[in-house]
């Protein structure tokens, strides 16, 4: 029996004991999954609801459930400490139904220190498994449900990929597709290649099977996710191009808009630039993680660009695709970071005018070789170069906005205004949003939408038809 199979199975026992549960019960079992950190997180999620759905739980999003699973993330210490935080309130909720089984999952479970504090202090979880064994998530499933004590299986690391397990999709027109897993960068701030593992690609034949079954279910936009799309298909046994996988995607009919995250500066090709500049379903954004703008500090991160690199690319990518916006990722206090380092950042952010941009302060992670400098900065000093990066990011954010006034763009209607029922908010091929006035049955759909009042991110803007 192959590793599909034998999870299918599991899924089918699952189901068994829950319906009896339910029936002792007389009532249906709830399952929650709270997803932390990025868009490959959500994606595992999606995976991991499908299971849960066909297992037999009622999908909610009230923690106070019968199987609460979280899906952890350790990128920053920040995203660690929530977890521990919100399971304090989940124990509150089991005292309450000592049935509940609580699970975690994801990067965080990759860390033996993790890990090891879990078992100690926070004995009430029922299971923990990591990054590279979740396609298993039936078969622990399974065993949690039936064995009493803690079901803890973590992989080192897998060469696996196992296709074609259930998933419960969280928005019916758009998708996340992984197109490979893992990271071979080892830049020296990032504990994701020690998490997720050494790069490995999907065969296109299985992307573009997935996408097309996408399709056929009514999916009109896709993002490509990787934590390096840009070398993506190296390591198949048949090589082939990030930019040759675009055009493979690009030519399945019926699908409206292709994204994808997150390039990484030195791999970016200038075959993708032709092809991102001759298809007009790939959307007008790209992600081009900045880090630092100061060469010196990019070597320290082991980035293998220079400040220079970098803006000669950006200069390229804005000459040849005038219309796209470019986003960033920036990290402040990275160790040995001065004030003329920031100011080498707010430099580059200028020179690029970033559509946006994510700034993060620089977190220590156990076991990269950042955590063992010596010349970690102080606090006060990364808070005052945080704060004037923020102000110069908000500043050529806003000016990239504005440059759209009084443009009519085509956006994917996305859901409903989150403050005001009467509108809805669409989404930009450029991924700026807009809101504007409508009925909730337009989402899923591709409307024109004026640009009319810009408000720094996002505009307001009213439906013209087309
Ligand atoms: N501290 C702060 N930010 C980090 N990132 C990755 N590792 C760290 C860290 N240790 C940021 C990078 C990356 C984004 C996903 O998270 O900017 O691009
Ligand atoms: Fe981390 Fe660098 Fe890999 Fe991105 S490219 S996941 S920042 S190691």
């Amino acid at each position: 029996m192959n590793e599909l199979e034998n999870q299918l199975e599991y899924i089918e026992k699952c189901k068994k004991l829950i319906e009896r549960i339910a029936e002792e019960k007389g009532r249906s079992l709830t399952a929650c999954i709270s997803t932390f950190g990025c868009q490959m997180n959500a994606r595992d999620s999606e995976k991991l609801t499908g299971i849960l759905k066909q297992a037999g739980y009622v999908i909610t999003e009230d923690e106070n459930a019968d199987f609460v699973l979280y899906n952890t993330c350790t990128v920053r210490d920040n995203a660690n400490m929530r977890v521990y935080g919100r399971l304090g309130v989940l124990n509150g909720y089991k005292k309450r139904n000592p049935d509940m089984k609580i699970a975690l999952c994801g990067c965080m479970m990759q860390e033996e220190t993790v890990v090891e504090k879990i078992r100690q202090s926070y004995r009430f979880v029922d299971l923990i498994f990591g990054t590279h064994n979740i396609f298993r998530f039936a078969e622990l499933l399974y065993r949690t449900l039936t064995e009493t004590q803690t079901v803890i299986e973590l992989w080192k690391e897998t060469d696996k990929i196992v296709e074609d397990l259930p998933v419960e999709r969280k928005y019916p027109f758009k998708s996340g597709i992984n197109i490979m897993f893992g990271c071979n960068n080892f830049c020296s701030y990032c504990i994701v290649p020690y998490v997720r593992g050494r790069e490995r690609s999907r065969e296109p034949e299985e992307i573009i099977k997935e996408i097309r079954a996408l399709v056929k279910d009514g999916v009109k936009e896709v993002m490509l996710l990787g934590q390096n799309v840009n070398s993506y298909g190296k390591n198949l046994a048949d090589p082939i191009s990030f930019a040759e996988l675009l055009r493979r995607v690009h030519a399945i009919e019926g699908l409206a808009r292709i994204r994808f995250m997150t390039s990484h500066p030195k791999d970016l090709s200038d075959e993708l630039i032709e092809v991102m500049k001759t298809s007009p379903k790939i959307c007008r954004h790209l992600h081009l993680p900045l880090q630092s703008g100061s060469t010196r500090i990019l070597k320290a991160m082991n980035r293998r660009y220079t400040k220079e690199d970098y803006l000669a690319l950006a200069d390229k990518i804005r000459k040849e695709i005038p219309d796209i916006a470019i986003t960033t990722d920036i990290i402040i206090g990275f160790p040995g970071e001065t004030k003329e380092d920031v100011d080498e950042t707010i430099d580059v952010i200028k020179h690029v005018s970033f559509d946006n941009a994510f700034t993060f302060i620089y977190s220590k992670r156990t076991g990269t070789p950042a955590a063992a400098m010596e010349n970690q900065v102080p606090e006060e000093i990364v808070k005052e170069g945080f704060d004037r990066v923020l102000k110069v990011v908000q500043e050529t954010a806003k000016k990239q906005a504005l440059l759209l006034q009084g443009r009519i763009e085509s956006v994917l209607v996305e859901e409903p205004n989150e403050h005001d029922p009467s509108l809805l908010t669409g989404r930009m091929s450029n991924n700026m949003l807009v809101h504007f006035p409508g009925d909730t049955s337009l989402i899923g759909s591709i409307v024109n939408v004026s640009l009319d009042e810009c408000h720094g991110f996002y505009y307001f803007g009213k439906r013209v038809e087309q």
